[in-house]
């Protein structure tokens, strides 16, 4: 099939690498040039493992191309599938601003039957309101006769950034919401070859769909960070504590792992957002307000905890390892990490970070006065205390001999307790975990 993808970021380049290794040809557009211009060279413009390689292979294959012009690849395409970004506004609404220009842009040129796919995060009712603008902009420019060959569907994207390609290749389920056999047909068209659990539904549904998934996430995490603080209180271990329940198949063991809490493009911005869609249908989402109320204090917890144990933040050299939201991307999006490097900066505090992806998307949002090194083990030269905010592997890699004799005083706050494990305690350390 002929594809086009609006909007290149973590979604559209993932999902438009994993069409063409289904076998179709797709067209990539973006309003971002710059975007456009690396991606023509081969380059993948933000990190995520494997994208680079089937890249190549499918430039050399000539099965992508990648434009701005979107209306010089419309006039091929059966399949337009919108990708863009549906961040939050300053009141939690999902902005559909960038979907509602696309959807113009999309009208003024498309001409011919072609199937509508949303596979950006969006509120219920919104695929039918960007078919009526599409419809509406067609109309306008004279071609209200081929309205009724432009279907939508609602294909929520489930991927994991960090994991991104083999998720979207692998996916544990697909879920499309479309009003009829055709519009289902062609999805699965378009998946073909995959092995997976087909979920039909209607549009509403599917667009509900995502939600819940993300909001049911995050509030695994709030509560498991509850049982932690209630853990630290009581003398109990919040690790084992998720072990016990985790093996539990009515709970199952993930999402379980107290810490800072959730960050991210998606869970922040999702579970705002479907507070706000209950509460315009005059539904109190009393579960979702306080799953928010404990993920943003759960950062006050973890700051007042360095604060109690240091004494005082002012003056002190605090090395920081891990600045994305998660490891495996260097996404900082909503990163919890990022919020805490900045109250301990404003509280005084001088800070060296280190991240193996995500320093120079840190840079251009973190104040001037936060130093960056090259090396786990060089952020936390002369450090009075060395704080864990991301997961990522490498830093389970360092030799903590070494590291020991780097610091001024060897004490570690873990925000994920993620080096739980390797037992820092037998190096000499002190080691601070969340709930444990
Ligand atoms: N990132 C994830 O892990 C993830 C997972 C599942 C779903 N989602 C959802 O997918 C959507 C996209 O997320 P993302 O993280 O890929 O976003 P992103 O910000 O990385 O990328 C969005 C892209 O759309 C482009 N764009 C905006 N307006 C455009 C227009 N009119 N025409 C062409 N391009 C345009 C932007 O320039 C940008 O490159 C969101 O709704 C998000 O909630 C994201």
């Amino acid at each position: 099939m002929n594809i086009v993808i609006i909007g290149t970021g973590y979604v559209g380049l993932t999902s438009a690498l994993g069409y063409t290794q289904f076998g179709h040809r797709v067209a990539c557009v973006d309003v971002d040039a710059a975007k456009i211009a690396q991606l023509d060279l081969g380059h993948v413009p933000f990190y995520e493992a494997g994208l680079a390689d089937v890249l190549h292979v499918a430039q050399e294959a000539g099965t992508i191309i990648f434009t701005t012009d979107l209306a010089s690849v419309l006039t091929e395409a059966e399949l337009v599938l919108f990708a863009v970004g549906t961040p939050s506004t300053s009141t939690g609404e999902a902005n559909l601003s960038f979907l509602d220009q696309a959807a113009k842009q999309v009208g003024q040129s498309l001409d011919h039957e072609a199937l509508l796919v949303i596979k950006s995060t969006v509120p219920v009712g919104t695929n039918r309101r960007i078919l009526k603008i599409v419809r509406d902009t067609m109309s306008e420019a004279g071609r209200s006769d081929l309205t009724s060959l432009i279907q939508i569907a609602s294909l929520p994207e489930f991927l994991r950034e960090g994991s991104a390609l083999s998720d979207f290749m692998m996916p544990e389920r697909v879920v499309v919401g479309a009003d009829d056999e055709v519009a289902y047909r062609l999805i699965e068209e378009l998946h073909r070859g995959i092995q997976t659990t087909w979920v039909k539904t209607t549009i509403e549904t599917a667009e509900l769909t995502k939600y819940a998934a993300n909001a049911m996430l995050a509030t695994k995490i709030s509560f498991i960070n509850e049982i932690a603080n209630i853990a630290e209180r009581t003398g109990a271990n919040v690790v084992d504590i998720a072990h016990g329940i985790g093996l539990d198949s009515r709970i199952g063991p993930h999402f379980l792992q107290a810490g800072i809490g959730y960050g991210g493009s998606c869970f922040p911005k999702d579970v705002s957002a479907l507070r706000q869609i209950a509460g315009s249908k005059g539904y109190d989402f009393k579960l979702l307000s306080a799953v928010i109320e404990v993920n943003n204090r759960q950062r006050d917890v973890f700051v007042k905890k360095i604060q109690d144990v240091l004494g005082h933040i002012k003056g002190r050299r605090i090395a920081v390892w891990g600045l994305s939201f998660k490891a495996g991307t260097d996404d900082i999006r909503e990163s919890a990490s990022i919020d805490i490097v900045r109250r301990l900066y404003g509280l005084g505090a001088e800070i060296v970070a280190f991240d193996p992806e995500a320093m120079e998307a840190a840079k251009s949002v973190l104040p001037d006065g936060i130093q960056f090194a090259g090396t786990a083990i060089d952020a936390s030269e002369g450090a009075e205390a060395l704080i864990v905010l991301t997961e990522w592997p490498e830093f389970k890699e360092v030799s903590f001999g070494t590291l020991k004799t780097r610091m001024i005083d060897p004490i570690v706050f873990d925000g994920r307790n993620y080096l739980r494990d390797v037992h820092l305690e037998k190096f000499g350390f002190t080691y601070v975990g969340v709930g444990i």
